[in-house]
């Protein structure tokens, strides 16, 4: 019986199947010294095999190019797994058994000779772990070394071997349409498509998963899940940090690349798409792109009416975007970006998908919110509808993640008086435990050869050819009057007015 902390039993949780584990085998970290590594991958894999999902025998090999043993890259990692895993390395002597198949393996990336020896390593680890030949190969490394790594994978035959051999490729998966289909074209010669893991984090949350299960779990959401009933949809994902240390990458990203051509037409897709006819990750794939085909495309005219960019300025005691490390004082980067997006077809024409991101905003938080449309024949007196907005259904991503209805009731009293009340799901009032990491879900998942979680190359390809266009007119466009928001602030005032144009606002956080 599946218990909290505490030990106390949750009833909603009781019957929980648990997932198969995988196969034996190996992951090869390339970049393994880096920050993602650090920070995400080893301590999801602690926790993954404190949870006792993860196989017997499972091992890791850290692939990097400075100087180390495996003793000190044990010692690395166990200080990882102490900042930012859930589990404490201290707390047990699972650390000991876990570290035992960590091993360090020091070579360049464009070394062919690193590549034979890793064969060589491999092999030892298959023959003392029983590890089948079965490699996970994860690409954690700036994404120009990406067609590098694969294509000395192929010439050193490491994409073959007697078990399954797979490569997870991390974000940013080409910055245009162009360096996405070209890096697509570098890698399939050595891996084909179901080997190909693009990853894309926010698929790996618990609460974007929970989309398909709330609108294909349920019968009583989908026959008003249309234009008939739906106003329009907000999908928002508001930072309030800046850009941190990541002023370098981010500078020649901006908030487009960013987030709106990979995280938020994720969002819009999972939550535009017609039913899969299975959960298989092929069926989801195609419901997915036929939402992105849908998707009208941006010409010019559409860029200056339905796009909204910002970049945040000097804020109270926060530095502006211009001032930040490693971002050009002059820069004409976007740190914000509000778009409305028409899905051209039966289900949801005439349904703007309003979508807006940005850092340095005043709060965290990532929804997908549906604004139905408001009672067709006012019954109540005019005074009465005036305190009550139309039904909303808002998916909170994070933080507090969960589903809120707001409806209309009765005001206690002798006289018909509405009011805006809500109903609220929690996650982690209803199941005792807030959802796991995301990468958890996406490297157990790539293990066990399930896809349906990363990014198909259609998929990638069709969001790129959305954003090329506008990305391509920004950078022939005169600069733009940036900053134009202040940091803390809730974006440009543009951005509020471009939805009061048509009698609707962003929704408070
Ligand atoms: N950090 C995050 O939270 C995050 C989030 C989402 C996506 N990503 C993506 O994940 C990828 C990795 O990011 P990161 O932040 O971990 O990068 P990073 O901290 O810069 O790490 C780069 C790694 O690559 C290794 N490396 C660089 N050049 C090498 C070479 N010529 N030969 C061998 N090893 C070499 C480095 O090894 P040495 O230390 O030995 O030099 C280091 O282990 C990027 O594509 C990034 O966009 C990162």
């Amino acid at each position: 019986m599946l218990t909290d902390e505490k030990s106390k039993v949750i009833p909603l949780r009781v019957g929980m199947t648990t997932h198969r584990v995988p196969d034996p085998g190996v992951l090869v970290i390339f970049g393994a010294t880096g920050d993602l590594t650090h920070r995400k991958l080893m301590p999801a894999l602690f926790d993954l095999f404190c949870d006792g999902k993860l196989p017997q025998g499972f091992s890791v090999v850290g692939f990097a190019r400075r100087e180390k043993s495996n003793e000190q890259f044990r010692g690395e990692m166990r200080a990882a797994a102490d900042e930012f895993a859930r589990n404490k390395p201290g707390d047990s002597d699972r650390w000991d058994e876990f570290s035992q198949g960590l091993y360090y393996h020091r070579a360049e990336f464009h070394e062919s000779q690193g590549y034979a020896s890793l064969g060589e390593l491999l092999k030892q680890i298959d023959a003392a772990r029983g590890t089948r030949g079965n490699r996970l190969f994860y690409l954690a490394t700036a994404p120009e070394y990406y067609a590098l790594i694969v294509q000395q994978l192929g010439a050193a035959d490491l994409c073959k071997s007697s078990g399954w051999t797979r490569v997870i490729v991390e974000k940013p998966f080409g910055r245009d349409l162009a360096s996405a289909h070209e890096l697509n074209m570098q890698l399939l010669p050595t891996f084909n498509e179901p080997q190909i893991y693009r990853i894309d984090h926010y698929l790996g949350k618990e609460t974007v998963q929970n989309v398909m299960a709330f609108r294909f779990g349920n019968t009583i959401f989908e026959p008003i899940w249309n234009r008939n009933y739906i106003d329009h949809v907000q999908i928002t994902a508001a930072e309030s940090v800046g850009v941190e240390d990541r002023g370098g990458y981010y500078d020649k990203a901006g908030a487009l690349r960013d987030m709106v051509q990979s995280h938020l037409l994720q969002l819009v897709s999972l939550t535009a798409m017609e039913p899969p006819v299975s959960f298989d990750s092929n069926a989801v794939h195609d419901e997915k792109v036929k939402v992105l085909r849908a998707i009208r495309p941006f010409t010019p005219e559409r860029i200056e009416r339905d796009i909204v960019r910002g970049q945040y300025g000097r804020g109270k005691s926060m530095l502006g975007y211009r001032e930040e490390p490693r971002v050009d004082p002059n820069s004409s980067t976007e740190t914000y970006v509000a778009l409305k997006l028409n899905i051209d077809n039966w289900r949801w024409a005439g349904v703007p998908f309003c979508v807006r991101t940005g850092k340095r905003l005043q709060k965290r938080f990532t929804e997908i919110a549906i604004q139905f449309r408001a009672v067709p024949h006012p019954l109540f007196a005019r005074e009465a509808l005036q305190t009550v907005n139309p039904n909303a259904l808002a998916l909170r991503i994070q933080p507090d993640e969960g589903i809120h209805l707001r409806f209309a009731a009765k005001r206690p009293g002798q006289t018909t008086e509405l009011r805006e009340v809500k109903m609220d799901f929690y996650y982690k009032t209803a199941f005792g435990s807030a959802p796991g990491e995301a990468y958890e879900t996406l490297l157990i998942d790539a293990m066990r050869g399930d896809s349906t979680l990363f990014n198909r190359k259609d998929e990638v390809e069709i969001a790129w050819s959305l954003i090329t266009p506008v990305l391509e007119y920004w950078a022939n466009a005169p600069a733009p009057n940036f900053p134009n928001y202040a940091a803390g602030a809730w974006g440009p005032e543009a951005a509020d007015t471009f939805l009061q144009s048509e009698g609707r606002e962003w929704r408070a956080a």
